[in-house]
């Protein structure tokens, strides 16, 4: 699917292209076209250390916001494999489908649904089923989820899928969670873990792939406060994005209209984000009824009810859900942190990242390789390093190590110099402002570590 794209005349517009945060992450190892030497698979990609560090990190602030600020959410890491009945209650196996239509001449497959957002391959000025030789089937229904077989033999009996959301993991283990954590509603059950999407138009990096990362969370509460859950929820992960630094004015919430709504939901709002592509989904949160529990308690003969012993009654919870992606939210990050600007006639690359999601805090530099600065920064970094994720680089001129600690977002740099040999002091640069200030050495450590627990708000806003 072609995402939308900003209007100019009426829209502020993203200050980077997303071809330059490509760039940027192969430059700097984040991420990677997966399968790269056999010459790549469609629209799949590998995180290398940088990558794995920052998407680690906006991972461990999810958990942060739904397990350690607050105590009425457990964990949980279901199995990606299921039961295929599972995908039967959900209504995945009938209805998580696209049209799709196939062209007898080019072989080639599209959304019959978003014809308008294809071109004809022959013939690009045309949109398929134009050209003059164009000959289009009629449209058929596609199931978006990946199948596999479990165990040896390859049969209808053995067929599972890939799980295409980790949602459906939670709602079967309604039942273990509430006996074995002795939570009552309004309680929550959160997971982060991969899902899987065949789709039919990946594409814009990582914002849409086959294979992805979800971050949900399914609360249950009693039905009659629901909408106030709702909104609730809708507001705080809105603010969860402000709170790591995205700017407000580049995100948005959109309730979905009517006819826009899933088969389950009875009001869905988008926290969208204006992407280099426009303005686009980062995550929904939706009020899902009773749908999910009725559907498996029927289909399992399992009771999956909450009993309300003050008032004696059985119910079923409805269940508010935020649902966010954690590759895309990553993205999100480095597109809001990305900034150009020009330092002493040469232009500087710098990822303004929320200290708290720099996949670095500290690079620890010697100023030179001799002079006993490398063995004094080294005993340094072991000390810094016991508090906060650090590195120390001792290779190549100190403008090109902190150049280098720039793109990765790295907000302070540590240069032990000839002054430190004599006082114990080192310079300490920061990534925004570019002031350097003196600092003693005793208590370094500790002293960042704390300023990782501050307020902070992106350095674009001015
Ligand atoms: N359980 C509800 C659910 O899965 P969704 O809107 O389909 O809802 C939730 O997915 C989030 O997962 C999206 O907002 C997005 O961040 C992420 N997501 C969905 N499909 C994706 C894909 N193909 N590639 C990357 N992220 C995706």
């Amino acid at each position: 699917m072609a995402e939308p794209t900003a209007d100019p005349a009426t829209e502020p517009a993203s200050e980077v292209t997303l071809d330059e945060i490509v760039a940027l992450c192969k430059r700097r190892g984040f991420i990677f076209p997966s399968s790269e030497i056999y010459g790549g698979l469609g629209s799949t990609y590998d995180y290398g250390h940088y990558g794995v560090l920052l998407k680690n990190n906006v991972k461990g602030e999810w958990w942060r916001s739904m397990l350690m600020e607050r105590d009425d959410v457990v964990a949980l890491d279901s199995a990606i494999l299921q039961h295929p009945r599972v995908w039967e209650a959900s209504g995945h196996l009938a209805g998580f489908t696209d049209p799709l239509a196939d062209c007898r001449t080019c072989k080639q497959r599209f959304r019959a649904d978003k014809l308008e957002d294809a071109r004809c391959p022959q013939k690009p000025s045309k949109l398929p089923g134009e050209g003059p030789d164009c000959d289009l089937t009629d449209p058929r229904e596609f199931n978006l989820m990946f199948e596999t077989n479990v165990g040896p033999v390859k049969d209808t009996a053995s067929t599972a899928y890939l799980r295409p959301e980790t949602a459906q993991g939670i709602f079967i283990n309604f039942k273990n969670v509430t006996q074995f954590a002795r939570k009552k509603p309004p309680f929550g059950i959160a997971q982060i873990g991969k899902s899987f999407r065949n789709e039919i138009t990946p594409g814009n990096f990582v914002f849409r792939t086959r294979e992805f990362e979800q971050m949900e969370m399914e609360f249950f509460v009693p039905p009659a406060v629901a909408q106030t859950w709702f909104e609730y929820w809708t507001q705080e992960r809105f603010d969860w994005y402000v709170r790591l630094g995205i700017r407000p004015g580049l995100l948005r919430l959109r309730p979905h209209d009517a006819d826009e709504l899933s088969h389950y939901s009875s009001g869905t709002s988008d926290v969208e984000y204006l992407f280099p592509i426009g303005w686009s989904e980062l995550e929904g949160i939706a009020n899902r009824g009773d749908f999910d529990l009725r559907q498996h308690a029927e289909f399992s003969g399992e009771k999956l009810e909450y009993f309300d012993q003050e008032k004696g009654e059985a119910y079923v919870p409805h269940v508010i859900e935020p649902a966010a992606g954690a590759d895309r939210a990553a993205l999100a990050f480095m597109v809001d942190a990305y900034d150009t600007e020009e330092v002493e006639g040469r232009t500087r690359t710098v990822l303004r990242l929320h200290p708290r999601l720099a996949p670095v805090k500290v690079a620890v530099l010697p100023l030179v390789s001799k002079e006993g600065m490398p063995e004094k920064a080294r005993v340094l970094f072991e000390d810094v390093r016991r508090r906060l994720p650090a590195e120390f680089d001792e290779g190549g001129s100190i403008g090109k190590r902190y150049r280098r600690q720039d793109e990765i977002g790295t907000p302070w740099g540590v240069t032990v110099d000839g002054q430190t040999l004599e006082d114990d002091t080192v310079t300490l640069r920061d990534r925004d402002t570019l002031e350097q200030s003196r600092e003693p050495i005793e208590g370094l450590g500790e002293r960042l570590a704390a300023r990782l627990d501050e307020p902070w708000a992106s350095p674009k806003l001015g």
